[in-house]
């Protein structure tokens, strides 16, 4: 039998670590490769060509992007070309301008509000137009997945701070379709030029714009055919435990910390009752009747 010293088992040890590691790399970037080709989705370098700041801490950011265009509700993960991240971080597209109106579905300009929380947002708020970033995206689900009985009666679109970005790309896809907007922030509003809703709400913390307090505290689901809300857990919680009251259909774009985004590192786990999802490729947009809150 070999009998091995101690170093040489160390150095064997550390050998089959390295292999392992390798390996798993290997299988999870070929499975990240392959989920890439199976998806619309596409990776490419982008030129910034719009940064502004909206809010204090709020930047509205545009890319020049040649790829699918994203619907409502999807997302692209954003890493600046000059970083010191190392991951890309998830963002909602908020709007979309396609370059060319007769073929609207590819192409065009995709636009970001972005709230300053660490480094990775605030080195994509520092972005200047003619920088590049890498996109990657259009990522996981969409509104309009959830809300296909489409009929005339109305929705109600709720938001809470940042929360705004992904409802704002599917206000403007809703066409004459009626939809009542209820928008929460700390402090002023932003993103709402845009969008013409039948009815408006906005509620601030502080009481600097429309009505003072929190947007759950002005909101009631009884008359909508259903209800579609992304920002703070604890908001989402409040809206969607009065629509589950109400009986009314509620589906909530949930955020998780993301690596690849495709559903190939397993990092971003949503605990629903039937189980654990992963919110990049299962979501980001979930029934709120299935969701295990942490608060
Ligand atoms: C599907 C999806 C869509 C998103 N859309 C937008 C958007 O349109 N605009 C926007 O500004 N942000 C959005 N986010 C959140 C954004 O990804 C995070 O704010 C960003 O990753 C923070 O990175 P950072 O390096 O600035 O902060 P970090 O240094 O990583 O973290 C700073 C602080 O923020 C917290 N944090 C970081 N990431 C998240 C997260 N995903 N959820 C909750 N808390 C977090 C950390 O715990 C920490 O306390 C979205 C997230 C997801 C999953
Ligand atoms: S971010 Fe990798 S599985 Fe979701």
């Amino acid at each position: 039998m070999l009998n091995f010293s101690p170093i040489c088992q160390q150095v064997r040890g550390l050998f089959f670590y390295a292999l392992a590691e390798a390996l798993f790399t290997t299988i999870r970037s070929c499975f990240f490769t392959a989920s890439l080709l199976l998806s619309d989705s596409k990776l490419m370098k982008c030129e910034c060509t719009s940064s502004a700041f909206v809010a204090g801490d709020v930047a509205a950011l545009e890319f020049l992007w040649p790829g699918p265009a994203p619907r409502g509700g999807q997302f692209f993960l954003l890493k600046p070309q000059r970083t010191g991240v190392f991951l890309g971080r998830p963002i909602s597209a908020a709007g979309w301008k396609p370059k060319n109106a007769a073929k609207p579905l590819s192409g065009g300009i995709v636009s970001f509000l972005v709230l300053r929380r660490g480094r990775g947002s605030r080195e994509l708020m520092d972005m200047r137009p003619g920088e590049e970033a890498e996109l990657l995206g259009p990522l996981g689900n969409t509104w309009a997945q959830m809300d296909s009985n489409a009929d005339t009666s109305p929705i109600a679109l709720v938001s809470g701070g940042v929360g705004i970005a992904p409802l704002l790309l599917y206000a403007c896809e809703l066409g004459k379709r009626p939809f009542d907007f209820y928008a929460g922030f700390r402090t002023g509003s932003f993103g709402l030029e845009k969008i013409k809703p039948r009815s408006l709400t906005i509620a601030t913390e502080d009481g600097s714009q429309g009505l003072k307090g929190r947007i759950p505290d002005f909101f009631t689901p009884s008359g909508y055919r259903a209800v579609f809300a992304c920002g703070p857990e604890p908001m989402l919680k409040i809206v969607g435990d009065a629509c589950i009251a109400s009986e009314i259909p509620c589906y909530v774009s949930l955020e998780k910390h993301m690596a690849c985004g495709v559903g190939a590192c397993l990092g971003c786990t949503v605990k629903i009752t039937g189980g654990n999802r992963l919110c990049c490729k299962d979501g980001p947009i979930f029934n709120v009747e299935e969701v295990c809150f942490d608060h």
